[in-house]
């Protein structure tokens, strides 16, 4: 029986210890492997916290196992005599903890402090929506959704809010979460110390497709980034002649999206101007390609069920025109970063 028992216990053990470390070979969106200041001083945290309180709870599981297994050997003695045992829950129930628990406290207050905003020369605002962000670079006047770009190696200055229920931002590899909350503007940072792409998600349930809100942060080497920066803010022209924007139009995706430069102003659903550099589509849901944009024009309740995004009835050929101007609009003047050059 005890033996069976034993087993069990074994397997469940060895079980929970394969699924730790089956993600290891992903790094997308790992706390543990940081790639900033700030993720770094958590994800260090983090350890010091396992190690102590796993080494601490394990020599309570030890002790506890020796008194259920241990025969005694004498009849017990009068517990209000017994000095010794008192002793033991002194050590044991104030000084032990007392020595561990001031040390853990004090460095999680210096890992927080360290937290701290910092001065940095970018602004950017994010705006969540259910379930989508809102990106704007006030200094620059460039507006896009689901994606920030930021400088690689610099800290960045974030204003968080919310446009209906509070929402979370969180990119692991970069910092910790931090809420966006209606009515209200939270500040925050994120650095990057490498050029990469980092995957970000909303933190905080907020209705169906919450699992669904998404985003990436692309740092870039200061050059480029500065190229971005131009290229973006340069890149609101289109041909508003054109048949591709007429189609656009004339199927009601200007109601809810902008583009900036034209006469497209809808505001409930994320700006399109730069949705042909951006690397997803439906906040994260999906890679950006074409087949992908006319697959989520034809059925977006089959990809993110809940969305507000109606279905597009137009012919194939009209949808092809749409996709074909939403994606090269801007191919000219402005490349994704990461694969440019
Ligand atoms: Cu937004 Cu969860």
């Amino acid at each position: 029986m005890r033996n069976g028992f034993t087993r069990s216990v074994i397997l469940v053990f060895v079980g929970l210890l394969l699924c730790s470390v089956g993600c290891q070979g992903e790094r997308v969106q790992s706390s543990l492997h940081p790639e900033g200041p700030a993720a770094e001083s958590v994800a260090r945290l983090w350890w010091v916290m396992l190690t102590v309180l796993g080494l601490y709870t394990l020599g309570v599981f030890v002790l506890a196992t020796i008194a259920v297994f241990r025969r005694p050997t004498q009849e017990p003695k009068q517990p209000t005599n017994d000095r010794e045992g008192r002793r033991f829950i002194l050590i044991g129930g104030a000084i032990l903890p007392t020595i561990i628990l001031v040390p853990t406290l004090a460095y999680t207050v210096h890992t927080t402090s360290s937290l701290r905003m910092r001065d940095t020369g970018l602004t950017i605002r994010v705006v969540g929506h259910r379930w989508w962000w809102e990106v704007e670079y006030p200094d620059h006047r460039i507006l896009t959704a689901n994606e920030l770009v930021i400088p690689m190696g610099e800290p960045v200055k974030l204003e968080l809010s919310s446009a209906d229920v509070i929402h979370s931002f969180w990119v692991p590899q970069l910092h910790g979460k931090m809420d966006m909350i209606p009515g209200t503007t939270t500040k925050f940072w994120l650095q990057a110390d490498r050029e990469g792409i980092y995957r970000g998600q909303c933190a905080e349930y907020c209705g169906l497709q919450h699992a669904h809100m998404a985003f990436v942060v692309k740092s870039l080497p200061p050059d480029k980034f500065v190229r971005w920066l131009e290229n973006s803010a340069s890149a609101t022209t289109v041909t508003e002649d054109g048949r591709g924007f007429q189609l656009f139009k004339k199927h009601g995706c200007s109601v809810c999206h902008a583009i900036q430069g034209t006469e497209a102003k809808g505001w409930s659903g994320p700006d399109l101007t730069l949705i042909a550099t951006r690397e997803t589509l439906a906040a994260g849901t999906i890679e950006n390609t074409p087949q992908n944009l006319l697959q989520w024009l034809v059925t977006p309740q089959s990809i993110k069920p809940g969305v507000n995004m109606p279905a597009t009835e137009a012919s194939a050929e009209e949808l092809q025109m749409i996709v074909d101007f939403l994606l090269k609009q801007n191919g000219s003047s402005t490349e994704r970063g990461d694969d440019d050059e």
